[in-house]
C-alpha cells in the first residue's frame, strides 16, 4: 500500500481539446501553477488474491462509490506495468475548504497515479508518474511537478508529459480563488472541448495562439513579472473561452457573477491595482496578482460582494508520499 498527497493546479495557458482522445494527447502545450491549498490525499492497497474482494474498490470520503472508467483506466495501466492482476482498494479524501466546490480531477489523478504506482512496487521518475496521470485527466500530468509546471503536447504517449519550468517559486506570486458557485459544472470539460475542437471556427486559431503563448509566458515566469504573467494568463483564458462561445451550439462557463468579478477587476486594474482574472471549465474565477495586494483586491471586491468566499493560494509542491502509520 502506499499514501500520496497532490495539490491541484491552475492553468495559466491553457489545455483545451484532445488530438487523440485514447491516448489523452492535447493539440497543444499547456502552462500551470501548482497551488497550496487544495489537495487530494490518496491511499492505494494492492489486495491479497486470497482476499473476499471480487473488484475494485473505491472510496470517496470513507464512502463507498462506483469506480469511473477513468481511475480504472489508470489502475490497469499500473498492473499492466507492473505485471499485477490483483484488485484495489482506493482510499482517497479531498482538501479543499468546505464543500467550496474546487475539487479537481487534476490533484485527484496525480495523487492515484503516485500512490497507485508505489503501492504496485513500481518506481517511476515525474516523467513517468506524469504520463500515468495524464490517462487520468490531461490536467493532472502537471500536478506531479510543484511551483511553474509545462506540459509538453508531444506527438505520441512518451512524449507528452509535463515538468517542472520554476519549482521553487522565488517571486510572491499569488491566485485567489473566487468561489461564486459550488454546484457540479453544467458542461464537463471533457465534453466541452470535444464541442470546441469540433465545432469551433476558431479553433485552430486557439491552437496556435496557446502554443505561442508557452514562449511568451515562459519568459514572463523568467522575468518574476507579476503583471506581465497576469495579463497573459487572463487573454489566454479569454481566447479558450472564445472557442465555447463560437462553437456550435454555443455555450459558456461564464455565469452572471463570473462577469461581474470580471468587471470589478478591470476597475481595480484601472485605479493602479495590479490583478488579472482567469477562468476554467466552471463559474469560479481565479484571481492573480502578488501577495502584497492580495488584501487590497478582496476588500475592494468584498465592497461588492460580500458574500462570495476568497481564499488566497500561493505556489504549491509536486506530489508527495506520506508516511504510512500501520
Ligand atoms: O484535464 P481536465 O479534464 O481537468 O481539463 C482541464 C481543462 C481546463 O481546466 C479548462 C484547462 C487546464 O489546462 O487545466
Amino acid at each position: 500500500m502506499a499514501t500520496a498527497r497532490a495539490y491541484t493546479n491552475i492553468a495559466l495557458i491553457k489545455y483545451w481539446g484532445k488530438r487523440d482522445s485514447q491516448q489523452m494527447l492535447p493539440w497543444n502545450s499547456s502552462l500551470s501553477l501548482t497551488l497550496d491549498q487544495f489537495y487530494t490525499e490518496t491511499k492505494v492497497t494492492f489486495l491479497p488474491k486470497r482476499s473476499q474482494q471480487q473488484q475494485d474498490e473505491f472510496i470517496f470520503a470513507g464512502v463507498a462509490q462506483p469506480i469511473s472508467a477513468k481511475v480504472t483506466r489508470v489502475l490497469s495501466l499500473i498492473r499492466q506495468q507492473a505485471d499485477l492482476t490483483n484488485f484495489a482498494r482506493i482510499e482517497t479524501d479531498n482538501h479543499v475548504p468546505t464543500s467550496a466546490g474546487l475539487a479537481s480531477s487534476a490533484s485527484a489523478f496525480a495523487a492515484l497515479a503516485a500512490a497507485g504506482a508505489r503501492a504496485a512496487g513500481l518506481t517511476l521518475d515525474q516523467r513517468q508518474l506524469s504520463i500515468l496521470a495524464r490517462h487520468g485527466s490531461g490536467s493532472a500530468s502537471r500536478s506531479i511537478a510543484g511551483g511553474f509546471v509545462v506540459w509538453h503536447a508531444g506527438h505520441d504517449d512518451q512524449s507528452s508529459y509535463a515538468e517542472s519550468l520554476l519549482p521553487r517559486v522565488d517571486f510572491p506570486i499569488v491566485v485567489i480563488a473566487v468561489l461564486v458557485d459550488q454546484r457540479p459544472k453544467k458542461v464537463l470539460s471533457s465534453t466541452g472541448m470535444a464541442q470546441s475542437v469540433l465545432t469551433s471556427p476558431f479553433y485552430q486559431a486557439w491552437v496556435n495562439t496557446a502554443e505561442a503563448g508557452i514562449e511568451t509566458m515562459t519568459a514572463a515566469i523568467k522575468a518574476r513579472d507579476i503583471p506581465q504573467i497576469g495579463a497573459l494568463a487572463e487573454a489566454n483564458a479569454m481566447q479558450m473561452h472564445a472557442t465555447t462561445l463560437s462553437a456550435v451550439p454555443p455555450f459558456t462557463y461564464f455565469a452572471p457573477l463570473t462577469l461581474r468579478i470580471w468587471e470589478l477587476v478591470q476597475a481595480i486594474r484601472i485605479k493602479g491595482l495590479n490583478c488579472y482574472l482567469t477562468l476554467d471549465a466552471g463559474p469560479n474565477p481565479k484571481l492573480i496578482c502578488a501577495r502584497q495586494d492580495a488584501e487590497r483586491v478582496i476588500k475592494a471586491l468584498q465592497k461588492d460582494e460580500p458574500q462570495l468566499r476568497y481564499t488566497v493560494c500561493g505556489p504549491g509542491p509536486g506530489v508527495t508520499y506520506i508516511e504510512q502509520t500501520k
